[in-house]
């Protein structure tokens, strides 16, 4: 669960999400917290969000995108469990170090943010470490699942696929889009976030280019201007996201999804999917 979807899209007070999580569920659920230092309001706020889901019980947390090790100290304390995304094995060594449990690979087929390994790359760069490993990205099917637990991965983390569902509350052009969409319709664009993101090539994204403009590139190579253009697109995407999902998107907008969508052929039930993956094992 990704506090800032809970709060700013589904407009949630944080604590009171988190029960009513738990009111559907005994089941354990995990809290996503992107740890990256944009300014010490963002990361104050982070860590309110992290101590308050400690109190609510959960003991599940997935870094990513900078130093996991004040979440790592905080969750402990509380014998709670953190796995950091990494994209190579660089990140994997520093966010092992800080002490994580755990690492999601993010592959160069992955919805969000990508990585630039392959699924089998990533597994051969992170396999010596001897901790979980869990593949993100291109995951659209159960013959894609049984692969990566194949491949030697220890379950595997989905986006995309649980766009196109009845119960997420995108709208339903963006679920067709990712059921229509093949692998060669997915590119990564650097204008919604600064960093390169996958997106559905709509017309519009056709239209306006795959690269942020002269002056975004010049204020992200900057250090504090980076911070602030952090900020601004995080505003934008959040912005973006709320009117999105709750009054409708319009055609200039972003369709973030992976290579997944390859198979992807319909919109269903979430327990459809769970059941499918789960006949394989
Ligand atoms: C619309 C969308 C939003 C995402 N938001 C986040 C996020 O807030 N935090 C995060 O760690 N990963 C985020 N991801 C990445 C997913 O957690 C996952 O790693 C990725 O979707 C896997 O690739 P797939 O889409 O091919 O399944 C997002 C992915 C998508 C498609």
């Amino acid at each position: 669960m990704q506090p800032l979807s809970l709060v700013y899209v589904h407009g949630y007070d944080f604590r009171e999400g988190l029960k009513k999580i738990r009111s559907i569920t005994d089941n354990p659920y995990g809290v996503n917290i992107l740890v990256e230092k944009s300014s010490s309001a963002y990361e104050n706020r982070m860590r309110g969000y992290l101590e308050i889901a400690l109190e609510e019980g959960c003991r599940f947390f997935i870094t990513a995108l900078g130093n996991p090790r004040w979440v790592v100290d905080l969750v402990k304390k509380h014998n709670g469990i953190v796995y950091h995304d990494v994209v190579e094995r660089k990140w994997a060594v520093k966010a092992l170090d800080e002490g994580v449990d755990g690492l999601i690979c993010v592959n160069n087929r992955a919805g969000g943010h990508a990585g630039s390994l392959s699924p089998e790359d990533l597994y051969k760069e992170t396999s010596s470490f001897g901790v979980p490993l869990i593949a993100a990205g291109g995951i659209g099917n159960e013959n894609d699942f049984k692969r990566m637990l194949d491949l030697g991965y220890d379950g595997v983390q989905m986006g995309t696929r649980f766009i196109a569902t009845f119960e997420c509350r995108e709208k339903n052009t963006y679920k067709e889009a990712i059921v229509n969409a093949k692998e060669k319709d997915i590119v990564l664009t650097e204008r919604v976030t600064g960093i390169p993101l996958s997106v559905i090539n709509t017309p519009y994204v056709k239209s306006v280019g795959l690269k942020a403009g002269p002056i975004a590139r010049w204020l992200l190579q900057h250090r504090t201007t980076k911070s602030w253009m952090r900020i601004w697109y995080g505003m934008n995407a959040i912005r973006d996201f709320k009117r999105i999902s709750l009054k409708g998107g319009t055609s200039k907008d972003y369709w973030q999804a992976g290579k997944s969508v390859e198979h992807i052929d319909t919109i269903e039930p979430v327990e459809a999917i769970i059941k499918r993956f789960s006949s394989i094992l």
